[in-house]
């Protein structure tokens, strides 16, 4: 379908290209998949804006996971633009006083033909794979392919694949999920996103489709019973959410191995940074045909403990949170002035994830200057 405004104002061709530009966009991963963006299309210019009502997480205090989200957003559009011939200036957060302002993103169509960026074909096949992997080691071809894909030296990749690592950042990963199963305000938050049937999810097209979550056959029976916070917190007397923690470590030991990726500072800017690193990584994992998931629940938490204090969590709980950042410093030997910002599991196996999460349509985000 055709942008009835668009038509008018710009050429045929630039509008079919700004079309797939955001289509391609809107393939990047986002918390929840909750899809927090909008696009404002005014002549060659794109304006990208955050929209902080859709993702009022406990995840995302600070809208640190949307600056991620945001990121991922950006280098797509980066990629996409490329392999339509144009070249792309993107200019953070240019309104200072409008923090939802994204990027103001320039298109200038090049006349000569450049070489085709190699990571355009892994941007619609990209996906969350929360199933097991193969635990073979990745190699050295593959490490290198992943490290080399960032390009900037502001956020560091870090990728462990030590069993004793493994097993420690599994352990501290899931304490996310135990976390959550003990705490009734994150429970409730993330029972409130979950899709349970395909026909639901392509109706709300946000949120955890329940099939996304692989989780195995005695446990999926259980999760419907779980999102009654009474029976959960019942269960918990005889230790189910340290079980559901277990089971979540088990699942991520079942990898290659473990990454992470720190920044300097915790500006939003470096979290879009990050966001963009990301991206690449992911797009290149996935033209490797490996499997890759963010385990990063614990260190969003980080800043919903220091945003939003003791009102949501235990002493029990922010100090587990708390440790848990510390020993994943600790493992990948950071510096005490980089930040953590994002980790994720990876590894071998043709295991396809069991479903896809939706997205709204393109048209849904654009709006016309
Ligand atoms: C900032 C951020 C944090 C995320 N954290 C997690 C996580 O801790 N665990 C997980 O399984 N997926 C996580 N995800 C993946 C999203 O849930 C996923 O991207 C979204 O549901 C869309 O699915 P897709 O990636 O398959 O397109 C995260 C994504 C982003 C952008």
């Amino acid at each position: 379908m055709l942008l009835p405004h668009l038509k008018k104002s710009l050429d045929y061709k630039m509008e079919q290209d700004i079309k797939q530009i955001i289509q391609d966009a809107i393939y990047a991963p986002s918390g929840e998949n909750c899809q927090p963006w909008s696009f404002r299309i005014s002549g060659a210019t794109i304006n990208l804006f955050n929209l902080p009502e859709r993702d009022q997480s406990p995840y995302n205090r600070g809208q640190y996971g949307s600056y991620v989200a945001h990121g991922a957003v950006l280098e797509n559009i980066k990629i996409s633009a490329e392999q339509l011939g144009y070249r792309v200036d993107i200019k953070l957060f240019p309104e200072p006083s409008n923090k939802n302002h994204i990027a103001l993103i320039s298109l200038e169509k090049l006349s000569t033909s450049i070489e085709k960026p190699i990571l355009y074909g892994a941007i619609a096949k990209r996906v969350t794979n929360r199933k097991p992997y193969e635990d073979t080691l990745l190699s050295p071809l593959e490490l290198d392919e992943l490290v080399k894909s960032i390009s900037d030296n502001s956020v560091k990749i870090l990728i462990t694949q030590k069993n004793s690592d493994k097993k420690t950042l599994a352990e501290i990963g899931s304490l996310n999920e135990s976390i959550m199963m003990s705490n009734e305000f994150l429970h409730d938050f993330f029972f409130s996103h979950v899709t349970w049937t395909k026909e639901m999810d392509e109706q709300k097209k946000i949120g955890f489709f329940v099939d996304t979550l692989e989780l195995p056959l005695p446990a999926k029976k259980l999760f419907k019973i779980a999102k009654n916070w009474k029976i959960v917190k019942f269960l918990n007397k005889f230790g189910f959410s340290k079980e559901v923690g277990k089971q979540n470590a088990k699942t991520y030991t079942s990898s290659s191995g473990f990454g992470i990726l720190s920044i300097k500072d915790t500006s939003p800017e470096s979290f879009i940074n990050a966001g963009m690193a990301l991206e690449r990584i992911w797009l290149t994992a996935t033209n490797l045909g490996l499997n890759f998931q963010p385990v990063s629940g614990l260190l969003f938490l980080v800043y919903a403990v220091k945003l939003d204090g003791t009102a949501q969590f235990s002493k029990n709980q922010t100090d587990l949170i708390d440790k848990g950042y510390e020993t994943i410093k600790k493992t990948f030997q950071v510096d005490s002035s980089e930040n953590v910002v994002f980790m994720f599991r990876i590894g071998h196996g043709n295991i396809k994830p069991t479903a896809r999460s939706s997205r709204f349509n393109v048209e849904d985000f654009i709006q016309v200057a």
